[in-house]
């Protein structure tokens, strides 16, 4: 199957109810203006026929290419969003409808969220961090996880997330680099017991910083290699986050986010700008392909039943070389 159908089918949005409460991007605002549902978005790929959805189930593979950019990652979208230095970028996560009611992610996903840039295509050691927040308050039960950036406060804002470009960047294509962690499974390593392990929802969107800014990012890390089994921000009980003695062992109140540390040419600070309203699909269509386990499968409709027509596997190719997306019709 052609790479653009592919593409074509994860640009269209699902209709769907989903068992689980997963998550991934749907619009980006620049300084309050909606750039419209699914555009300069990377949208992971479709992971099943109805009732599923998205691929929006985590990574938990650290080697997977799949931690770049999410599943499909290495598909441009269409649409390139233009932004100057110092621009406030307000990022759209959601679960199933991109409306305020839907529940972004699930209430145990507590973990830490991250924003890296690289350039557009990335190369190694290219993804610069450039925001973070993690566990930034205590619970005061025992095994209450306390305040994490996934759920007290993504998840409390309709999952809204906001970054600023950084001030005087040159111009040119980059990647944003979006994540959330759910940590309520990562007292277990994935690579010793695959049913457990920390969660990655990473997302990526497509920009172009104009302007004669001169600044160039400086060296980064590399997606798969910046995360490692066992590390402390990857091996972590939420649980034992508490001001009280935890049972379980080993325990730590303190939560080192995984990744270097934010580049200093970042901006300390990200602020909510008053949001315009949102302009695009707010709910999703069905599908007729998408990817599982590197499995792509094509598929037509009987009423609601799809009837599969072709099967194929999906190898991801990133470029080393920058290509102009292709516009669609
Ligand atoms: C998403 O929105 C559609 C259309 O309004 C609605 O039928 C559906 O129930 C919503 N899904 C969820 C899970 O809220
Ligand atoms: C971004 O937000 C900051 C802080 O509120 C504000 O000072 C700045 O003017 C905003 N940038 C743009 C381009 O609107």
């Amino acid at each position: 199957m052609k790479a653009q159908a592919i593409f074509a089918a994860a640009v269209a949005l699902a209709n769907v109810e989903l068992v689980q409460a997963h998550t991934f991007i749907w619009g980006v605002w620049v300084n309050g203006v909606d750039q419209g549902t699914g555009r300069g978005i990377r949208a992971p790929a479709y992971n099943g026929p109805p009732p599923r959805g998205y691929a929006n189930s985590p990574v938990k593979d650290l080697t997977s290419i799949d931690m770049r950019c999410n599943v499909l990652g290495d598909k441009q979208n269409p649409y390139t969003i233009k932004v100057q230095p110092g621009d406030n970028l307000t990022f759209d996560w959601h679960h199933n409808n991109r409306t305020k009611a839907d529940d972004v992610i699930d209430y145990s996903h507590h973990g830490p969220a991250l924003v890296y840039l690289s350039p557009d295509p990335p190369t190694e050691n290219s993804f610069v961090k450039i925001w973070e927040k993690g566990l930034y308050e205590l619970g005061a039960e025992p095994f209450s996880p306390g305040k994490w950036a996934t759920t007290a406060d993504i998840k409390a804002n309709n999952g809204l997330m906001n970054v600023r470009i950084p001030a005087g960047l040159k111009a040119g294509h980059y990647l944003v680099r979006a994540e959330l962690i759910g940590l309520h499974e990562a007292d277990a390593s994935y690579d010793k017991n695959p049913i457990r392990g920390a969660q990655f929802y990473p997302n990526c969107v497509q920009i172009e910083v104009v302007g004669d800014g001169t600044v160039e990012l400086p060296a980064g890390v590399s997606f798969p290699g910046a995360y490692k089994y066992g590390e402390p921000g990857v091996l972590h009980d939420v649980y034992c986050s508490t001001k009280t003695t935890s049972l379980k062992v080993p325990c730590t109140t303190t939560y080192q986010i995984p990744g270097p540390t934010v580049w200093s040419g970042a901006w300390p600070e990200t602020t909510q700008v008053e949001l315009g309203p949102v302009t695009g699909a707010i709910t999703a269509t069905l599908w007729s392909s998408w990817i599982s386990k590197s499995v792509v499968t094509l598929a037509t409709y009987v009423g609601n039943s799809p009837q599969v027509v072709a099967t194929s596997t999906y190898q991801a190719s990133w470029s080393a070389k920058y290509a102009a997306p292709t516009p669609v019709a």
